[in-house]
């Protein structure tokens, strides 16, 4: 589905859909909002109406943009919000301030996340584990599908499969891998589990018009399923998650919250749902079903564990779900095409005001082949969110299971992704302060570029980085469209007007089996001006303080940022944080200001490389002379400069 819509019929019904097609609608989300650009100028719409609808993008009646819904909130009343810009910036800001934003993840969400449905028993999970270190592949995350529960029972694990729950937890987190279970809204009808007794007895269950609970068929068999529009259902729910939390489980995947229910979609219209003075039928509360029961997870966590950030994912979503949860698109399908689509899907998300998102590396469905996976891999590695899922039934996938060569190639690239972190996350921090998404369509700043306009297999990744993967089988290269301005490919830093098409080298692993950097094979490019920070890398975040970052200023004029906290945690809110902001002007010799504001000690120094640039007379750090390294084979300057460093010259 292309980022322009013109043309398209957009129905608004989350759908739980297995293996979909590119251009398949509706699938899992439903945001009833969207953008225009006429003339350079971008405004927003967002209709305040969660019941079934459907935008009609000038498909049916050329020059008529149409909305339409089954049913109005209060009586009937259209209501609907016009957001000015006139950037996306702008606008995107305001509908964030409308519907929320989110707040700073917990660091370690956004290393690499390793699933499959299902890794079980626990000792699969161990030697997966164990895999990951002894190979020097980075990773944080382990995911649990639905095998790990007894009998497809939230909130309890079987007995056979996973007899130690919190011993097997525990040995994960002395290796720095935290675990996240899936959890379905489905309960299953069985009086001798409590935690179906329980919402029996409170009367928590969504119900037919009788007043008996609904039954509907998911994995348990018959299945009941909690009324998320009331406040005290979201709180014992949320509750639940103790059981979860005592054993160690850092994050939940919220699943099947369309809510899917076998043999039809969904649950019928008829449903009826309490909604605190606000009753309505399943019609109404369909779309927000899924973003109802991401807030009650994350609530419950946040009660529960009032000292740290929740991690939530879900596959529902409708408008303000960025406040609760990460999306992922869902079950896709292992193709290229489905790697292409990708790209404009996380982008949409992030233009819909949910910035943390990805798709199944790989694709869910089906099984990739070596050249798909490692292309697939580095697509997502500037992507906010970063996970390998397959399908029961398919064959293994991790980073190395397609032998040396590839296992060296998934290493860098996934290495690049822990390298970047520092920019990564200072993009989360940007959506947190301006709605911005974290990954951005080149046209972001561009909307009077028709070229950029119409490209979106691309992304940029806060303000400066272009990221360009190669979506094509069999491609060793790619054409890249790069906006106005001046342009430096990461890694090699040859420099490149902007505004047109070129064409850059990017063999796969096969073509190029030696690339450690991960960026041969993925073009990257940095604006003129942009100062990019990163870090060592690291088998985890957090496996160690890094006292020294690394940052790459790309001669021109620009601002950047840089933002640290303590990666978890909530001391950023009373202060403890620092954010750099780094100004950069005049080339070929520069100056550069660094202006700091919070109280956190942040990296202490900073290994600076100067790109593009003639060997200076001298390097001044606030007014004084530093020693420097000039490499006259690639134009880089290199030295080292105090974290609270306010000024440096080049003359
Ligand atoms: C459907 C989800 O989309 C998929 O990711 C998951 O593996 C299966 N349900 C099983 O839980």
């Amino acid at each position: 589905m292309p980022l322009l819509r013109n043309g398209s019929v957009f129905p608004l019904w989350n759908t739980d859909r297995f293996g979909y097609r590119p251009g398949d609608m509706p699938i899992y989300s439903s945001i009833p909002f969207y953008l225009g650009v006429r003339d350079g100028i971008a405004h927003g719409i967002l209709y305040d109406n969660p019941f079934r609808a459907e935008f009609d993008f000038s498909a049916r009646m050329r020059s008529a943009l149409s909305y339409m819904s089954e049913g109005g909130i209060d009586g009937g009343e259209l209501r609907y919000y016009v957001i000015p810009g006139p950037g996306l910036d702008s606008t995107l800001a305001r509908y964030t301030r409308l519907t929320g934003r989110t707040q700073l993840p917990p660091r370690w969400s956004l290393g690499y996340h390793q699933s499959r449905y299902s890794y079980f028993p626990d000792t699969t999970v161990e030697n997966l584990a164990r895999e990951f270190r002894r190979r020097d592949i980075p990773a944080d995350v382990i995911h649990l599908d639905i095998h790990y529960m007894n009998g497809y029972r939230d909130f309890t694990f079987d007995p056979e499969r996973f007899p130690q729950p919190k011993r097997l937890l525990d040995t994960l987190a002395a290796e720095g891998f935290k675990v996240v279970t899936i959890v379905d809204p489905g309960l299953k009808v069985d009086s001798a589990w409590s935690v179906y007794r329980d919402g029996l007895t409170r009367g928590a269950y969504i119900t037919l018009p009788d007043g008996s609970p609904y039954v509907g068929i998911v994995w348990p068999g018959r299945s009941v399923f909690p009324d998320f529009s009331r406040a005290s259902v979201r709180a014992w729910w949320g509750a639940q998650h103790q059981a979860l939390i005592d054993v160690g489980v850092r994050g939940v995947w919220d699943d099947m919250n369309e809510p899917a229910s076998f043999g039809g979609q969904t649950i019928p219209d008829i449903v009826q749902f309490e909604g605190d003075g606000h009753p309505g039928t399943h019609l109404e509360y369909h779309n927000q079903y899924g973003t109802l029961m991401a807030r009650a997870t994350f609530d419950g966590f946040h009660r529960l564990r009032p000292e740290r950030r929740p991690f939530v994912i879900t596959r529902a979503a409708y408008a303000g779900v960025q406040r609760y949860a990460t999306v992922w698109t869902g079950d896709n399908n292992s193709t290229w095409d489905h790697l292409r689509i990708s790209i404009p899907m996380i982008l949409g998300l992030g233009l819909s005001g949910i910035p943390f998102a990805g798709s199944d590396i790989g694709g869910f469905n089906g099984s990739p082949g070596a050249e798909l996976y490692s292309r697939w891999l580095q697509s997502a590695t500037l992507v906010p969110f970063m996970r390998t899922h397959a399908m029961v039934g398919t064959p293994r996938r991790e980073p190395w299971s397609y032998g040396p060569q590839y296992e060296r190639a998934n290493r860098a690239t996934i290495r690049l992704r822990y390298q970047m972190m520092p920019a990564l996350y200072t993009a989360y921090f940007q959506h947190t302060q301006k709605g911005s998404p974290v990954v951005r369509p080149v046209f972001w700043n561009a909307l009077t570029d028709s070229a950029a306009l119409g490209t979106d297999d691309e992304y940029i990744l806060g303000d400066h980085l272009l990221v360009a993967p190669v979506v094509d089988s069999g491609a060793t290269s790619r054409r890249v469209y790069l906006p106005a301005g001046h342009w430096y490919r990461v890694g090699s830093g040859e420099a490149y007007d902007g505004g047109r098409l070129v064409t850059v080298q990017a063999p796969d692993a096969l073509n190029d089996g030696n690339d450690t950097t991960g960026l041969r094979g993925l073009p990257v490019f940095a604006r003129a001006g942009a100062v990019i920070p990163s870090q060592a890398v690291v088998s985890y975040e957090g496996q160690r303080r890094l006292d020294t970052l690394s940052i790459d200023i790309y001669p021109g004029s620009a601002t950047s940022e840089l933002y640290e906290d303590a990666g978890d945690g909530y001391a950023y809110q009373r202060g403890e944080y620092r954010r750099t902001t780094f100004t950069t002007s005049g080339a070929p010799l520069l100056s550069m200001t660094l202006a700091q504001t919070g109280s956190y000690a942040g990296a202490s120094s900073f290994k600076v490389t100067i790109h593009d640039v003639s060997r200076p007379q001298r390097t001044l750090v606030d007014g004084r002379p530093v020693r420097t390294d000039y490499d006259s084979a690639r134009r880089e300057l290199r030295f080292v400069m105090p974290g609270r460093a306010r000024l440096l010259q080049i003359e």
